[in-house]
């Protein structure tokens, strides 16, 4: 299964990459194709659409608010399954694309125990075994696409639920909303992961590209892969780069006899 599921994705890769391409500079690295960014921002604007539209219906509250967006009430619940119907196609093909990288590995587990000395700074730098996607970013994943399966099969049933049990609209009900809630946590901690946690991180699904730091910051054992580097080295080599940089700085602004100027931690900027 795994070969065929490469063999679509290669392909879907190629055509892709025929209609736009990814610049990488000097001191970057590819991150994500075009195909991947495509996928993504489908199923993110189809994720965000069916949210929005799904807690209209469900809450009267939300109901006068984000109704009008999509042109009243009775528009909005006939188009929230055909969002959910987009997400669902979308995420599927996703799921392809990134089957292979989000295989669970032990090296999950150790960053998952590790998860605190990380996002609290303690430890500059990921895991050394932290590969193209962290432990975090797998449980994400594979929370998405058993959510995704239950919206599938939840959401057909309250769509077509003038033919169905009354216990099993009740049951749906209740698996629709509990899998949106789990989604929209997963969701805003990703939006922060995405962005404001990690600065470089956006870029990934705009460009396309990281750079090495980022790389060797959150992502080592794929930096030392694709690089055939050692991270651990070259975050080194990079820190005391900008030592002596800060070295040569100070004693020139001193033989100048002007007040320093404030550049940062040299941590920050290493990584
Ligand atoms: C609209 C705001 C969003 C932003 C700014 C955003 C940003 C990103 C970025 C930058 C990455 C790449 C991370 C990396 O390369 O390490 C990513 C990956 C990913 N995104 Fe999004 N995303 C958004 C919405 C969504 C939504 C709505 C979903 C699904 C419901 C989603 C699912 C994923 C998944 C599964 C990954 C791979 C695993 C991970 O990085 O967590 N994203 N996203």
């Amino acid at each position: 299964m795994s070969s065929s599921v490469e063999r679509f994705d290669e392909k879907a890769r190629r055509t892709f990459s025929r209609h736009g391409q990814t610049v990488v500079h000097r001191g970057e690295l590819l991150r994500h194709t075009v195909y991947t960014r495509v996928l993504h921002w489908t199923v993110a604007i189809s994720f965000i659409l069916s949210l929005l539209s799904g807690f209209a219906i469900y809450s009267s509250w939300l109901y006068r608010w984000l109704t009008p967006l999509f042109g009243g009430g009775p528009l909005t619940r006939f188009l929230h399954p055909w969002f959910g119907l987009v997400f669902t196609i979308a995420f599927f093909f996703q799921f392809l694309n990134w089957f292979a990288p989000m295989h669970w590995t032990t090296a999950d587990k150790r960053w998952m125990r590790e998860v605190k000395a990380y996002i609290t700074n303690r430890e500059a730098v990921a895991p050394k075994d932290t590969g193209f996607f962290n432990g975090g970013q797998k449980l994400y994943y594979w929370t998405i696409a058993v959510c995704a399966v239950i919206f599938l099969i939840t959401g057909l049933l309250l769509w077509f639920d003038d033919v169905i049990a009354r216990w099993l609209v009740a049951v749906s009900y209740v698996l629709h909303d509990l899998a949106a809630l789990a989604m929209l946590a997963g969701f805003i901690i990703h939006l922060y992961e995405g962005t404001a946690a990690q600065p470089g991180t956006f870029q990934s699904m705009t460009n396309g590209t990281v750079t090495n730091k980022w790389a060797w910051t959150h992502h080592p054992a794929w930096y030392a892969e694709v690089t055939g580097r050692d991270p651990r080295e070259d975050y080194e080599r990079e820190r005391q780069r900008l030592t002596e940089r800060d070295r040569v700085v100070e004693e020139r602004e001193r033989a100048e006899d002007r007040p320093q100027a404030s550049v940062g931690t040299r941590d920050d900027r290493v990584r």
